[in-house]
């Protein structure tokens, strides 16, 4: 359903998960949400529960997949229709920090991938996003995923987009050939600041499985104990958002 382009098909299939996550409330209006002890509550106290389908947005075009199938509305009612209130809205980190990427229009970076076919079809399903650059589309989507009522964790899943994961991708580990630790806390604060207050963004997963032949397990604790202040960092951008990180090669939500 949410595929984009022949060469997008085969590299969707590990991230097409469905991530039914802490589940049951399925119509939840959007609020901002808290702790209260092991539960997450909305400003009344009621216990909201998560339950976030995957929408990849980190691949070469840096756009939500599926818009030249069908209008966004379209796409989004048959979201909530299947039981979600919220997504994982995958972004790659040089959405954030490489502005060579993030000023390409939709237009753009489709035409230089020679995806014509799949610039045609957005054309026709979702004209207004066709001259935005590939920040402002990404807005474009989340804002769209609120007035459908759904809330959204922005999930940085690799730094170059593409396909993710493989060990040898350079984007697995920190001190990876594209995971600079720094640029990637850069990169988290200036999303947390750009979606700071945008209710439906409730939030941020920090980073997608990490992985590959650089890891070790000193180097895990240490950036965990930056992640405790990255947390803080994206807490201090934007005043309500719940952080995630992954254990080791999966993801944990
Ligand atoms: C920004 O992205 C372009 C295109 O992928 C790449 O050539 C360039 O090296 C990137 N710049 C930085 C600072 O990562
Ligand atoms: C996009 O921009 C082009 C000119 O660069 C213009 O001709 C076209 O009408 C614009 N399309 C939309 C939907 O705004
Ligand atoms: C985020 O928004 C809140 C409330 O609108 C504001 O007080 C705070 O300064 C903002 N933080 C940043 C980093 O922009």
């Amino acid at each position: 359903m949410m595929i984009i382009t022949k060469k997008n098909t085969t590299l969707l299939s590990s991230s097409l998960l469905l991530l039914m996550m802490i589940v049951t409330q399925t119509q939840p209006m959007i609020m901002s949400l808290h702790t209260n002890s092991r539960w997450i509550v909305n400003d009344r106290g009621d216990r909201v529960k998560l339950a976030c389908v995957n929408w990849p947005s980190h691949l070469e075009p840096v756009l939500a997949e599926g818009l030249n199938k069908r209008p966004f509305d379209a796409i989004a009612k048959e979201i909530v229709e299947m039981g979600f209130n919220c997504v994982r809205l995958t972004w790659p980190l040089y959405l954030a920090t490489n502005d060579s990427i993030s000023s390409l229009t939709v237009q753009q970076s489709f035409c230089n991938l020679g995806l014509s076919d799949s610039l045609t079809g957005i054309a026709d399903n979702n004209p207004s996003i066709i001259n935005l650059s590939l920040i402002q589309a990404f807005q474009w989507v989340v804002r769209k995923l609120g007035e459908n009522n759904l809330m959204v964790i922005l999930d940085n899943h690799i730094s170059v987009p593409g396909w993710c994961c493989s060990g040898r991708d350079g984007n697995g580990f920190f001190g990876d050939e594209y995971f600079n630790p720094e640029q990637w806390l850069e990169g988290l604060a200036k999303m947390a600041t750009l979606f700071n207050n945008t209710q439906n963004v409730v939030g941020m997963s920090l980073r997608n499985e990490l992985r590959g032949h650089g890891q070790d397990v000193t180097t895990w604790y240490k950036q965990v104990y930056v992640h405790i202040h990255t947390a803080q960092l994206v807490h201090t951008s934007h005043s309500s958002l719940f952080t995630t990180f992954p254990p080791d090669g999966r993801d944990l939500l």
